[in-house]
Order: structure tokens, then C-alpha cells, then sequence
């Protein structure tokens, strides 16, 4: 399968053909998705949060995006491949923006960038655009503004605030972002921007009138622990269930010496040497 580009992605939109993005930060999880055939895969800097074991996406850095897009460019190499600008790397200047985009494109090995903002960001994100990259918007809940937001508000609920929304949404669009990510928003303004953009909408937490929808590979695996059920998640699997046996079942053959068996253990006529080892 042949990677997509941002004009197939315009493409689905026009076909209704909804899009596909997967939130996931290495090798195995990225080659698992692409051969799953999703459309996108967001290195996203939930990363933070869900890999690193931080509280919120700020202490992510762009050395840490970089090495997770890298993992994940290993893993994906045919399929279209976006990263989060962490907080602060942007926003600071057309100057020190484009810097710091340009060494995520060169190390990181992505095909696009994802800023959260809208109005106040659009004349970074058109210099993106001017400078080659293609840049993925994100409006709504922004996480590395959750200390100004106050907490994990559903937004888009009252007129003043749904119609900043849209302005934001506009702005993105005529600076030049091929699609927009819309997060934790009502069904209703998330309908109402998808239906006036040209440009795909993609959702997590904002309903049915998305172009397209993106998840954590974490979350819809319940492959953490602890395990926090959120609303607008839906889990296909329990992997975190799953390695906690089977952790468990190889502590307890070790302890008991069931493991190793005689077929995991060499004599003279074994071969001598094995597959594959670090
Ligand atoms: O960081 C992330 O995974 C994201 C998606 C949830 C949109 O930004
Ligand atoms: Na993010």
C-alpha cells in the first residue's frame, strides 16, 4: 500500500470517505497500525502522559518527539506519518518555529507537523505551509493549554465560545492547514465546522459529523495501568489485562522451574546461534 498524501486526504473528504488516524509512538504500534490499514498515524505528545508518565503534555520536549517519530517511521514507512509540535516550540515566532519544525521533519522523519491553536497561531502555520510542511490544526480542548482551559471542558458549549471556534476553525484553513483536529467538542459545532470548512475535520470526542476520527492505541486497548475509562473512548481490546498474566504466569514459572524447559535450553548439539537477539 502506497502512503497517502495530504491531497488523497483532501480527496476523502470530497468522497466521504471518512479518514483514519491512530495516536501511536513506536516501532511495533505504528507497524501493527499501518498493516491494520489506518490512514494516519499522530505521534501525538499524549506521549507525554501515556508513555512517559507525566500529568500533562508540557514537560514533552521536542527531543522527544523527534526520537518517538523516528521509532515510528521504522515501523510505518508506508503510511502518512504526523507529529506534535510540544508546547512552546511554537507559538514563540515565525523564526523559532520554523527552526524547531525543521529539525522535527529532518530527524524526526514525518511527513507533517500538528499545532494546537487557531486565530493567534494562523501566521505560524502559514509559514509552515510556505516553508514545505504540511501542517495538521487542532482546536478545542488544547491539553497544553490546560491550565488556561481549567480542567478537561467539553468546549464549544456556549454561543460566544462555539462561534471563537469557528473563526479559529477558518483561520487554520485559509492559513494553509490541510485538516483540522477537533477535541472535546459538542457534536454540534464540530457538524457545524465540518460542514463549512473545505478541509477534513478529524474528531476525539466531537461526534458523528466528523471527516474522520482519531483514537490512542493505549486507550482503545486498555493497554495501561492504571486504566481510566473516558467517555468518548471506545476500547477494542484489553491488552492490559493480557501482559499482567502473562508477566505473572513467568513469574511464577521461573519461581517455580517450570521455565526453562528442556526446549529452551542448549546442549552440544544444539545450533549455535540463535535468530534473533539484541
Ligand atoms: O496527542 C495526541 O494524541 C493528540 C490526539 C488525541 C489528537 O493530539
Ligand atoms: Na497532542
Amino acid at each position: 500500500r502506497k502512503r497517502l498524501t495530504i491531497t488523497n486526504l483532501q480527496q476523502m473528504k470530497e468522497e466521504s470517505n471518512k479518514l483514519t488516524v491512530m495516536t501511536a509512538y513506536d516501532y511495533p504500534s505504528a507497524m501493527l497500525s499501518e498493516e491494520a490499514g489506518v490512514d494516519i498515524i499522530l505521534v501525538g505528545d499524549s506521549l507525554g502522559n501515556v508513555v512517559l508518565g507525566y500529568d500533562t503534555t508540557l514537560p514533552v520536549t521536542l527531543d522527544d518527539m523527534i526520537y518517538h517519530t523516528k521509532a515510528v517511521a521504522r515501523g510505518a514507512r508506508n503510511t502518512f506519518i504526523v507529529t506534535d509540535m510540544p508546547f512552546m516550540t511554537y507559538g514563540i515566532g515565525r523564526e523559532a518555529t520554523l527552526r524547531n519544525a525543521a529539525r522535527m521533519m529532518q530527524e524526526g522523519g514525518g511527513q507533517s507537523l500538528k499545532l494546537e491553536g487557531g486565530v493567534e497561531i494562523a501566521d505560524e502555520v502559514a509559514a509552515l505551509v510556505k516553508a514545505g510542511i504540511p501542517v495538521m490544526g487542532h482546536i478545542g480542548l488544547k491539553p497544553q493549554s490546560i491550565h488556561t482551559h481549567g480542567g478537561f471542558k467539553v468546549q464549544g458549549k456556549h454561543e460566544a465560545e462555539a462561534e471563537q471556534m469557528l473563526q479559529d476553525a477558518k483561520a487554520l484553513e485559509q492559513a494553509g492547514a490541510y485538516a483540522i483536529v477537533l477535541e472535546l467538542v459538542t457534536e454540534t459545532i464540530a457538524d457545524r465546522i465540518s460542514r463549512e470548512l473545505s478541509i477534513p475535520t478529524i474528531g476525539i470526542g466531537a461526534g458523528r459529523g466528523c471527516n474522520g476520527q482519531v483514537l490512542v492505541y493505549h486507550d482503545i486497548l486498555q493497554y495501561s495501568s492504571p486504566v481510566i475509562k473516558k467517555k468518548m473512548v471506545k476500547v477494542y481490546a484489553d491488552i492490559g489485562s493480557t501482559i499482567r498474566d502473562a508477566i505473572g504466569a513467568f513469574v511464577s514459572e521461573v519461581k517455580s522451574g517450570e521455565f526453562p524447559a528442556e526446549e529452551h535450553v542448549f546442549g552440544k548439539r544444539s545450533e549455535d546461534a540463535v535468530d534473533n537477539l539484541y
